[in-house]
């Protein structure tokens, strides 16, 4: 494999290993506050980042390489609302999907076929993962952070099922 392409993927480990432990910092501010449902929420999108860590890193295996596992900075743990925190999801969310189009990129002007259908799972994942912060972020905007509103949103992200967590080796 292109050493460029290792390094973007190692890179997109450490991304993808951040954006769980954001969530998961995320999850334990929405808990102390009451918001289990949201927090509920958080941690299995948190389960999910993990498991696209785990694929990037089941993909380079594959291919013969060894994956280099990075040093991950600290996530913030301090937020003005729930809001701020969905916003702050949404941000994050658009970066990672800059950083899996620039591999993409990368891939194409290698002419890495391999990498480029290996990472178009992640650009149509990316574009739901995009339009579920978002839809979250209207709701909160229109219900407000207060009242019966947010508790009808948070009820409803306490809903959603366990994350898959399959490693990517047997996909
Ligand atoms: Fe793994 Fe939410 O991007």
């Amino acid at each position: 494999m292109n050493t460029e392409i290792i390094t973007a993927i190692n890179n997109q480990i450490q991304a993808e290993i951040y954006s769980s432990n954001l969530y998961l910092s995320m999850s334990s501010w929405a808990n102390a506050r009451g918001y289990k449902g949201m927090s509920h929420w958080l941690k299995q999108q948190a389960l999910e980042e993990h498991t696209h860590a785990m694929k990037f890193i089941a993909f380079l295996e594959d291919r013969n390489s060894q994956p280099e596992i990075l040093q991950i900075d600290k996530p913030d743990a301090e937020w003005s609302g729930i809001k701020e925190v969905f916003e702050k999801v949404l941000a994050h969310e658009q970066k990672v999907t800059k950083l899996i189009n620039n591999i993409y990129d990368l891939a194409l002007e290698h002419k890495d076929h391999a990498s480029t259908s290996f990472l178009q799972w992640f650009i149509d994942e990316q574009v739901e993962e995009e339009a579920t912060a978002s839809e979250i972020l209207d709701e909160i905007s229109l219900a407000g952070e207060k009242g019966a509103g947010i508790y009808m949103i948070d009820k409803e992200l306490g809903q959603r099922i366990q994350a898959s967590t399959t490693t990517g080796n047997e996909a």
